[in-house]
């Protein structure tokens, strides 16, 4: 074995762990300096009462103050909103973000950090081409301290450089790459994701499997990536069917929101492959299916169809599902592989295919959509992978 090539590891966020741990966040606050605290969230959290739960923290501490509750999140992180609640935020002088969600809400809320440190006012500019890759030195500090508490165990954008954000007008997802956009503070308290649905549990686990995998698969893997890729995917493979089955399961919620905490950094990390990714997204875009159903229906799909893809990184595939075999070859184990997944969908009630029927020009405007869309710009995907894709993730007329 030869020595590591060079790689370089960025972890921006503090993160803590464990049941009760959101009543830290006003605390983490006033440690850095704040007074006037800006909690951005959703309608479903603040009508499910756990928008109460964080008012309640800040109430009982006495300060820093709640500035004030943006609950008009969409789903997708939509531009629109985005510079609306950056345009709220200024009017109420905060001087800190709290971001209380799921991946809509966490991306919406470094979508505002990046306009408001950057003095924009519409985020669509800050993505030119839809692709804003603040890399450093061009990515600076962007001056407001960031608590982030996720709501599903999928994303893991409490941690990553990278948000999704949705131009509603081109009906694109846009990704921006910002090294500090991520949180100053992640906590993670599986209390708050005990009253997901199984759908939604399902699909957000499914994003965070496709991220570890995508980041081991990638050919800019490193033995930090593989760390992280398998031990997350060893905790979903166990995990997720639990949290799913039983959705009070404490533990099992615990060691999701770690998974998915660790899952986004070795794809995060990886070098910008992402095949699967690079489907969901435009799938997604287009037909409003969401980021979680959109990867968990396409993750068996690419890795049969773009085999060749995945065949250099079999054996560390293999190894991370718990399927391999010594001296099987790189094409059976990566077919086992695919097996695993299946049969986590089945465990998971994942649908092999997406519900809608789609064919003839539907399907020319996703094979564009997939071609053009922003995630694919570095690693732009083989025609007949996108169109083999396509042809098999939809239900037959
Ligand atoms: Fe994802």
């Amino acid at each position: 074995m030869g020595a590591p090539k060079y790689f370089a590891w960025d972890y921006h966020t503090s993160v803590e762990v464990g049941s009760g741990c959101r009543t830290f966040a006003a605390q983490r606050f006033t440690e850095m300096g704040c007074r006037r605290v800006a909690l951005i969230t959703d309608k479903g959290l603040a009508e499910a009462g756990i928008v109460d739960q964080i008012k309640d923290i800040f109430e009982v501490q006495g300060s820093p103050a709640l500035a004030g509750v943006y609950d008009r999140i969409e789903p997708d992180a939509v531009s629109r909103v985005i510079n609306d609640c950056a345009r709220w935020y200024r009017e109420t002088a905060a001087d800190g973000i709290l971001a209380l969600g799921g991946g809509s809400v966490l991306d919406s809320a470094k979508g505002v950090k990046l306009l408001l440190g950057m003095k924009a006012t519409d985020i669509k500019e800050l993505i030119p081409g839809n692709l804003g890759p603040y890399l450093k030195p061009l990515g600076k500090p962007l001056g407001i301290p960031h608590v982030a508490i996720p709501t599903t165990a999928g994303t893991g954008s409490e941690v990553s450089p990278i948000a999704v954000i949705y131009n509603e007008e081109l009906r694109i997802k846009a990704n921006i790459l910002h090294p500090y956009i991520p949180a100053d503070v992640a906590l993670l308290d599986p209390d708050l994701t005990l009253g997901l649905s199984p759908k939604m549990t399902a699909d957000t686990g499914f994003d965070a499997l496709c991220h570890a995998v995508e980041g081991l698969a990638s050919p800019g893997a490193n033995c930090m990536i593989d760390a992280l890729g398998f031990q997350s995917v060893s905790l979903i493979l166990k995990n997720l069917p639990a949290a799913v089955r039983d959705g009070n399961n404490l533990e099992a919620r615990s060691k999701m929101l770690v998974a998915s905490n660790m899952a986004i950094m070795s794809f995060a990390m990886s070098g910008l492959f992402f095949p699967v990714h690079n489907i969901a997204h435009a799938v997604g875009g287009q037909l409003r299916i969401s980021h979680g159903e959109a990867n968990a229906v396409l993750l068996p799909v690419v890795l049969k169809e773009f085999s060749r893809y995945y065949i250099p990184r079999a054996e560390e595939l293999a190894r991370a599902f718990g399927v391999y075999k010594e001296g099987a070859p790189p094409e059976s184990l990566l077919v086992e592989v695919v097996e695993a997944v299946r049969e986590l969908q089945q465990k998971c009630g994942v649908k092999p295919v997406f519900d809608t029927k789609i064919t003839g020009m539907g399907l020319e405007n996703l094979f564009w959509a997939v071609k053009f869309d922003p995630a694919g710009i570095f690693y732009p995907l083989p025609d007949d992978i996108i169109k083999s894709c396509l042809g098999s993730c939809f239900e037959k007329q």
